[in-house]
Order: C-alpha cells, then sequence, then structure tokens
C-alpha cells in the first residue's frame, strides 16, 4: 500500500431529510487516478465537494492530504486544485487574467502562459471567459485547478462538453499529472474515460458504493465474452466463457454451409458493460442465450 492522499470512512451526506450519501468508505493513494462513477443524482458531487471542504457531512470520517476538508486550511487548500462540476468564475476577465489571478493564490505556481497552452486555449488567451464556448469554458476550468501545481486535483465532470479532440487532449494532460506524481480525483460519466485514465474506479448509485477495483479488475457476473455475427441482416450475440469451443462450433457450421460468418467479433465486457448491468434495477438479462440486437 502506497501513501493514502484520501481516506473516506462511513461517508453520510443527508440533504433537509434525504440521505445522497449512505455510507461511503474509499480510499486514494497518492499518485493514483481514482474515478468516481454512476448515475446522475449517485451522490458524486456530494462527495467531492465534501471532500474539497465545499459541503458539511453529516457523518463518517474523511481526511484530504492528512486533513480535516472541513476544517478550512489554506495549507490544505494551496496544495488541492478543483474543477467543479458547474463554473464560471470569473466572466468578465480574460483567459490570461483569470489563471494569473488564480496563479497568485498558491505559493509555487505553474506558468500561466503554459498552463492555458497546456489546455489548448492559447489563441483564446485574450478572450473574455464569457466570450468563451462551452467546452472552451470547460478548457478553462482545467487550466484553473492545474495552474497552483497542485499535489492533488479533483475534477468533477471535467469534460463534460468537450469536442472528442479535445477529450483526448485532456486525457493527454490528466496521464502527464499521473506521470508528474500527482493524485486524481475524477468524476465522468464517459466511461472509455474512465477505462483510459483510471487506476481505480468506485461504481456509486444511491449514496454507496456497488463496485470497487481496477476498470480491468471489474468483471460482470453474466459471461465473458460476446461473440456475435451478421446473419440474414440481424446481429446475433452470444456470451459464453469460453470462445474457443463456441468459435469452433460457429465458423464449423459455417463451414459446413460452405458460407462465410459475416461480421464476426469476439469482444470482452467493457467498464460501460459492466456499469450498466450494476447500475440498472431493471435490466432483462439474457446470458448464454443468442439475442438479436
Ligand atoms: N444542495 C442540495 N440540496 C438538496 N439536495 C441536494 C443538493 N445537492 C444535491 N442534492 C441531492 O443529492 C443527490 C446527489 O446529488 P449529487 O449532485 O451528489 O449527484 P451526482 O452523482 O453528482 O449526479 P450527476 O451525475 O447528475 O452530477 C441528488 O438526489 C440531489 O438531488
Ligand atoms: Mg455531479
Amino acid at each position: 500500500m502506497g501513501e493514502i492522499a484520501i481516506e473516506v470512512d462511513g461517508l453520510r451526506k443527508s440533504y433537509d431529510g434525504v440521505e445522497a450519501v449512505r455510507g461511503l468508505s474509499f480510499g486514494v493513494e497518492r499518485g493514483e487516478v481514482f474515478g468516481l462513477l454512476g448515475p446522475n443524482g449517485a451522490g458524486k458531487t456530494t462527495t467531492v465537494e465534501i471532500l474539497e471542504g465545499y459541503r458539511e457531512r453529516s457523518a463518517g470520517e474523511v481526511r484530504v492530504l492528512g486533513h480535516d476538508p472541513q476544517v478550512r486550511d489554506r495549507e490544505l487548500q494551496q496544495r488541492v486544485g478543483i474543477v467543479l462540476q458547474s463554473c464560471g468564475f470569473y466572466p468578465r476577465l480574460t483567459v490570461r487574467e483569470a489563471v494569473e489571478h488564480m496563479a497568485k493564490a498558491y505559493p509555487r505556481p505553474r506558468d500561466p502562459r503554459e498552463t492555458i497552452d497546456l489546455v489548448g486555449l492559447g489563441e483564446k488567451a485574450d478572450a473574455r471567459s464569457n466570450k468563451l464556448s462551452g467546452g472552451q469554458r470547460r478548457r478553462l476550468d482545467l487550466a484553473l485547478a492545474l495552474v497552483g501545481d497542485p499535489e492533488l486535483v479533483f475534477l468533477d465532470e471535467p469534460t463534460t462538453g468537450f469536442d472528442p479532440a479535445a477529450r483526448r487532449a485532456a486525457w493527454g494532460v490528466i496521464d502527464t499529472l499521473k506521470d508528474l506524481g500527482k493524485t486524481v480525483l475524477l468524476t465522468t460519466h464517459y466511461l472509455d474515460e474512465a477505462q483510459a485514465l483510471a487506476d481505480r474506479v468506485a461504481i456509486v448509485k444511491d449514496g454507496a458504493m456497488v463496485a470497487e477495483g481496477p476498470p480491468s479488475d471489474l468483471g460482470p457476473s453474466s459471461a465473458g465474452y460476446r461473440v456475435s455475427y451478421l446473419a440474414g441482416g440481424r446481429r446475433v450475440e452470444h456470451q459464453t466463457d469460453d470462445p474457443t469451443d463456441l468459435l469452433h462450433r460457429l465458423t464449423g457450421d459455417a463451414i459446413a454451409r460452405g458460407e462465410p460468418l459475416e461480421g464476426l467479433e469476439v469482444a470482452r465486457p467493457t467498464l460501460e458493460d459492466v456499469y450498466l448491468e450494476l447500475t440498472e434495477s431493471a435490466r432483462c438479462d439474457v446470458e448464454q442465450e443468442p439475442r438479436q440486437r
């Protein structure tokens, strides 16, 4: 076990008697990228904002870099960078002014110009932030979180609204943070993003944990491989634990019929499949049986 950056033990949060977080426990090691996943209203932002010190918890223990974030502490604030789910701090400032302003809040900031370039806003450095597009504003949010060169970064849906190229660029930025040994707590609804970036993920539903582990280790309860092909223009899918045997049978039958097996695909379940299985309460399972899609 490495050194712990974030510890959450039995965290609870009620809003007017409604429990948004119901006994969450997890830990994030230093240098780790940890993904918090879950449906809308699962309690991700509530949890992240408690860790950031923006919200008080109702019960449970929380430690961020050894501090209780509820006790507002300048030293802790200077070691942490934050992208809130909804932002837009300084509508009248230019990108450069906003980033330079934020840099002043930190003892050893990054170079503001370099940070603006890092998030791909170089050409917009002199634009007012209220004149940016949605995705550009989100990039500014990322620059504001990174300019202090923090050791721990909270990113609540950092790439929502990004175009595909910008999302890949942001992944590059987050990978760079990881290479620099920073700790990242990330929420996202993009499961490919979690799969690409996170060392470990926690899947949260109704304020409670339903699964935790490295994305590749979160196996679905249903069969491990999907084998599919086209028959009469429709895709037929089988789920199986033993693709070798199934493929032998399918291809053998096709060869015997003298027909090719069109559009043959063999796939492992993605993190998205696992996520949907764990978070959807009513899902029609068709294990082992062929199904059409
Ligand atoms: N300030 C608040 N007052 C009352 N209820 C709140 C407040 N903030 C959040 N909630 C409720 O707490 C629950 C969890 O909300 P939260 O924002 O933490 O979810 P989330 O997992 O971040 O969802 P999303 O994916 O939509 O961002 C929701 O049911 C929400 O309505
Ligand atoms: Mg949220």
